[in-house]
């Protein structure tokens, strides 16, 4: 195995069963039963993510892509020189390339990901492509994170780096809450490259989460497989349905499983009972306007740049902290 030196261990905030148990039955006791979307990310979960990103339906993942592409040169300046990158969420980290093909002299790369061997496996071939690299895996939730990392190298500048709109995930005021303790985490003066999915039509965004081919439905329904093997709980995975749909009042796609018939589920002792058509909520994924981010982050950050596709369909965004 080709081990690059520089890529440090991995450190490691590991999430434990009992956390994935009470959040699973707090998420149970309310009235929409929901689950916290990050139980997505398994191994499977993390490969059919990978799958979703590469889908026609899926314009989000090509579109942030162009977007960087086509104003590679404006956000390598927007970033800096000796900067250390921070990706939170970092899946395959396929995105973080062509930051590190243009910017100058990157100090470091701390990829932060929830799923551990995806994390590992990402990095190796990060570390093979990048030889001069530090890299710095993190195998974390990163919204647990408090503390920031001590790393002993210099570096000019911290560059949280988050795509996807995966903020789209929290609700306007966690949204909020969560930019705070990044700006707070990060520090004055850090930056913030971050891809904000935009309101559009309704048609598109519902065919974007109800793919062709099922795949965001295998993506949707691994989250009870998983729960059946990490938990001991018994989801009879015949018996749910994928279900998405476009929330035009909140402007957010809701995911939910569908309860296909009446049903009961065991959870470390306790019962649930399902009615045919009961749902339970997996995900929110928010659109916003370019005002309404602007509006949500103005306490903490100041809207630096703002790169759109022509279509306005997706935004990447580089924020700093204030
Ligand atoms: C990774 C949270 C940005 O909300 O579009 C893709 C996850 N869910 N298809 C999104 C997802 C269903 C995705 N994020």
């Amino acid at each position: 195995m080709i081990m690059n030196k520089n890529l440090l261990r991995v450190e490691k905030y590991e999430p434990e069963v009992e956390a994935l148990l009470s959040e699973v039955l707090e998420g149970f006791s309310s009235r929409q039963k929901q689950l916290p979307c990050k139980l997505f990310y398994d191994k499977e979960g993390s490969s059919l993510f990978d799958e979703i990103c590469a889908l026609d339906e899926y314009y989000l993942t090509r579109t942030e892509r162009a977007i960087m592409k086509e104003n590679i040169g404006a956000i390598s300046n927007a970033l800096g020189k000796n900067t250390l990158l921070i990706e939170l969420g970092s899946g395959s980290s396929r995105k973080i390339r062509l930051l590190l093909d243009s910017i100058k002299n990157p100090a470091g790369y701390v990829p932060i990901d929830i799923s551990e061997e995806h994390l590992v496996d990402s990095v190796k071939s990060l570390a093979r492509d990048y030889p001069g690299l530090r890299i710095m895996p993190v195998y974390a939730d990163y919204t647990q994170l408090v503390k920031f990392p001590d790393f002993e190298f210099p570096y000019s500048r911290k560059v949280v780096y988050y795509p996807g709109s995966t903020i789209g995930n929290f609700s306007p005021s966690a949204a909020r809450r969560f930019m705070k303790s990044i700006a707070k985490w990060a520090g004055r003066g850090s930056g913030l490259l971050i891809g904000v999915d935009l309101v559009k039509d309704k048609a598109v965004l519902e065919r974007a989460y109800n793919d062709g081919k099922g795949v965001t439905a295998k993506f949707n329904l691994n989250i009870l497989k998983r729960l059946n093997r990490e938990t001991g709980m018994d989801f009879d995975l015949a018996k749910w349905e994928h279900y998405a749909y476009y929330n035009t009042d909140k402007n957010r796609i809701e995911m939910h499983l569908r309860s296909l018939a009446e049903q009961r589920v065991h959870v470390n002792g306790s019962l649930f009972s399902m009615k045919k058509g009961e749902t339970i909520l997996t995900e929110y994924s928010y659109k916003y306007t370019l005002k309404g981010f602007k509006e949500l982050v103005s306490n903490f950050f100041a809207v630096e740049e703002v790169w759109t596709d022509v279509d306005m369909n997706f935004s990447v965004q580089y924020l700093r902290v204030l």
